[in-house]
């Protein structure tokens, strides 16, 4: 491992003189919220020795020349909504925020992008956006996540199945590196074979080759009209054997989600608002996208055929933008629902048709273990998101357990699904990224001779290896 400089007085003072006095955080109390981010487990979060807040890309420029030159580690934080340590400065050292880069610098209407600095929420960007009559598609989660930590974890979300993930909007990135050069690889162009592709090298490599300080991203017209459909079932595995049969039939949605009642239970109690059914023991929510109302309504017809063949209770239809906007409300918000008790988050994707093998196989890890793992996820993109909690389920009820047999029982549940995900041609992170905590069982599902090679590039791009250091790999 390389030999690494603490962040001491003389190095405050002079961060102090690259982004000024109160750009600068040392107070241990108001550095604690910068020493994690929302992985819940308490003893992977570590404290910084310095919270540093550019305004611009070349303050950026000007942390990193100066730490890369003394060996300071530089760990990049953007809106903190990771689920793996990702921005967790685990060898202390400096964490730089991009929170006070935020302005949207451009939102070209004619070319159809929009240039937004790493600091800018999800949120705002979508109003900011849809003021000017243009549609940003991807839609992970979280709207306090920020744009650098978009693209730092390729996020994905609901709507990727119709319209792919964050790597399919970036058009053009500004990335300072370690050596604190600028870099802009791509620009407002939809091709480019101009060589390597270094723009999508820096695309969910986690803040390990560069600060990413602005993107150029690629927005579309709205569609004109959009439906949710609600589809209660008794049963789990014909809710996600209803996806394949979907895309035989030649219905691309924009987004297929499954969800089990519990956690919907859970949501409503949070938010005390009230999902449209109260059938069955899982939903599928389908939510479609279409020219105009006549197709949006074939389209919605052809859905419920195909769902009721599959063993759907009935079909509940959400179409006024209200009505939309609460479904897809306690579907963002399950995780802050279940979050009290949860211990990790996987991401785990498999390929679609295996689906509704591996979640079978994630009930029958839940029985052998007996802790409770609520799993729903995107269904369409064979993307599930199984919660590993810290107490077991018993007729509606959660029952907590000592610390020691659930840290115990996660490693073994952990190690358990991630095998079963290998083993169907799958991958261990479908859109949160490895960060700290999955970086033991990279090679589960990248080879070794992959993983060197990411090293060399790793070596690259920072040689001395200040860059959120000990992240997808050591
Ligand atoms: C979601 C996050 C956990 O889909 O990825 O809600
Ligand atoms: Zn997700």
């Amino acid at each position: 491992m390389a030999e690494y400089k603490k962040a001491d007085e003389k190095v405050i003072e002079d961060l102090k003189g690259i982004v000024g006095e109160k750009n600068v955080i040392t107070d241990k109390s108001k550095m604690i919220d910068y020493s994690h981010d929302e992985f819940t487990l308490s003893d992977i979060a570590h404290m910084p020795d310095a919270v540093v807040k550019p305004a611009s890309t070349e303050q950026v420029s000007k942390v990193l020349k100066y730490a890369d030159e003394r060996r300071i580690p530089v760990t990049p934080r953007g809106g903190a909504t990771g689920l793996c340590g990702g921005c967790v400065p685990c060898l202390g050292g400096i964490v730089l925020s991009v929170e006070r880069m935020n302005r949207i610098r451009e939102v070209d209407v004619d070319n159809q992008m929009a240039v937004v600095e790493a600091g800018v929420t999800l949120m705002d960007f979508y109003e900011s956006i849809e003021s000017a009559g243009l549609f940003f598609p991807p839609h992970p989660g979280d709207e306090s996540a920020m744009i650098g930590g978009l693209v730092a974890a390729n996020a994905g979300g609901a709507r990727a199945v119709k319209y792919g993930v964050i790597r399919n909007y970036i058009r053009g990135l500004e990335v300072v590196l370690a050596s604190g050069k600028i870099i802009r690889p791509g620009g407002k162009v939809m091709k480019s074979s101009a060589g390597y592709s270094l723009l999508n090298l820096f695309i969910g490599s986690e803040g390990t080759l560069g600060i990413v300080t602005s993107a150029v991203i690629q927005l579309m017209p709205p569609p004109e009209a959009s439906r949710s459909l609600i589809i209660p079932y008794d049963d789990l595995a014909c809710a996600i054997e209803t996806v394949p049969l979907l895309i035989k039939r030649k219905i691309l949605p924009m987004a297929v989600e499954f969800i089990p009642k519990e956690v919907i239970v859970r949501t409503e109690e949070l938010l005390k608002k009230r999902w449209p059914s109260k059938m069955g023991n899982t939903y599928l929510l389908v939510i479609l996208d279409a020219s105009s109302e006549d197709e949006i309504d074939k389209l919605s017809e052809k859905v419920a055929e195909v769902s009721l063949e599959k063993g759907a209770l009935d079909v509940f239809v959400a179409d006024s933008p209200e009505k939309q906007k609460l479904v897809l409300d306690i579907r963002s918000k399950i995780y802050e629902s279940i979050k009290e008790d949860n211990v990790e988050t996987l991401d785990i994707a498999v390929p679609r048709a295996e689906i509704a093998d591996h979640v079978k196989k994630v009930m029958d890890v839940q029985k052998k273990y007996g802790l409770w793992l609520p799993t729903y996820g995107h269904a369409a993109d064979g993307n599930v998101h199984t919660h590993i909690m810290k107490v077991r389920y018993d007729k509606g009820k959660t029952v907590p357990l000592p610390e020691k047999e659930w840290k115990e029982k996660l490693e073994k549940v952990r190690e358990e699904l991630f095998k079963d995900c290998r083993d169907r041609g799958g991958t261990i992170s479908g859109e949160h990224g490895i960060g700290l905590v999955k970086k033991a069982y990279l090679s589960y599902v990248v080879d070794e001779e992959e993983i060197s090679l990411m090293k060399g590039i790793k070596k690259v791009f920072d040689p001395h290896f200040i860059l959120n250091p000990a992240k997808i790999f050591d």
